[in-house]
């Protein structure tokens, strides 16, 4: 540790004035940590992008990191404390690791914030002393639900022949918020709900929507056309891939997903339409960089971040995608 940036410490600490020389010499002492469940997923390394291009501009450093179980996640802590972090940024693999997590983060002293999915307690409620930024789920839900309905009109299905697809993972409370709000934005729309079929996902990934996806199309073979949704776009994707693979084509089916990354850029770019008709976008970019603003003003200025943010998205379809795209900063 050099000697100026300690000044600067002593200086904050007996509440002197921060010079703008001073502020700058703060941040390159600040170190925080990018923990995220799927490190592959498009979503996650446009949240670690921004958090790393935020830090880049304020002069503090982000390491991004894997957590992809509980034992990747205590030992990227213990990580970063060799690193000298003060907190970390994270998208838990299991939202029920939420007391391990803290303990050993305050065993470090270090600040901690949730993005995407919420940290339970021991209670099975939400940890509120853990601040968060996610999506609002239900509503979210509702928009793919309702992008659904709107869809099957102008096709001019007739509801006793579909069914839908409703890839589940009741075990993350975010995933059951936007699921639950889906289903009830069909019902009201006038779907049936004995046509509602479930698919439970062991993961938030492709491969295990589509493992969850292929039986529950194969025992219900009587209906004409399928809608898909799920907790995310990369799970809807799964059951469109397993939709094609029991021989249905893009006019029967209607996919509809939550995210608005690159597995729904690079679908939307393939020469013929798929079953995969949009997804609600919320932005990536936003979740990074705000979630990494809060943890570090936290850090610097003592200022805690809210209890808990939710924010919004946006129907992005074939015909949209670039341009939303571009005003969302994706
Ligand atoms: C969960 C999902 C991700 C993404 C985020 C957004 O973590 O697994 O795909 O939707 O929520 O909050």
């Amino acid at each position: 540790m050099s000697f100026i940036p300690t000044l600067t410490r002593l200086a904050l600490g007996a509440g002197l004035a921060l010079s703008s020389l001073g502020a700058a010499q703060a941040a390159e002492d600040v170190t925080i940590g990018f923990i995220v469940k799927k490190p592959e997923q498009a979503w996650f390394i446009n949240e670690q992008r921004a958090a790393t291009e935020l830090g880049e501009e304020k002069g503090f450093e982000v390491v991004s990191m894997a957590g992809e179980d509980g034992q990747q996640v205590l030992s990227a802590i213990d990580n970063l404390y060799s690193q000298g972090a003060q907190g970390f940024v994270i998208c838990p693999p299991d939202v029920r690791l939420g007391p391990a997590i803290m303990r050993r983060a305050e065993k470090y002293d270090m600040k901690v914030v949730t993005v995407d999915d919420r940290f339970l307690g021991a209670d099975g409620e939400p940890m509120e002393k853990v601040p968060h930024l996610g999506m609002s789920g239900y509503k979210i839900g509702q928009q793919a639900g309702r992008a659904i309905a709107k869809e099957m009109q102008a096709r001019g299905w007739n509801p006793e022949e579909v069914a839908a697809l409703r890839i589940t993972n009741y075990e993350l409370p975010t995933a059951k918020d936007r699921t639950d709000g889906a289903t009830d934005a069909l019902l009201e729309a006038g779907f049936k709900k004995a046509n509602i079929f479930d698919a439970p996902q062991q993961n938030t990934d492709t491969s295990s929507a589509f493992k969850a996806a292929s039986p529950v199309l194969s025992k219900h073979g009587e209906f004409k056309h399928w809608v898909i949704y799920a907790l995310n776009e990369e799970s809807v994707l799964g059951g469109v891939r397993a939709s094609e693979q029991y021989g249905l084509s893009a006019d029967q089916v209607i996919g509809v997903g939550i995210n608005g990354s690159g597995a729904a850029f690079a679908e939307f770019q393939r020469e013929k339409p798929t079953g995969f008709h949009g997804t609600v976008a919320v932005s990536s970019t936003m979740h990074g960089h705000q979630s990494a603003s809060n943890l570090y003003q936290w850090i610097t200025e003592g200022e805690k971040p809210p209890a808990n943010t939710e924010t919004t998205g946006q129907l992005m379809t074939r015909d949209n995608w670039r341009q939303l795209r571009e005003e969302m900063g994706l």
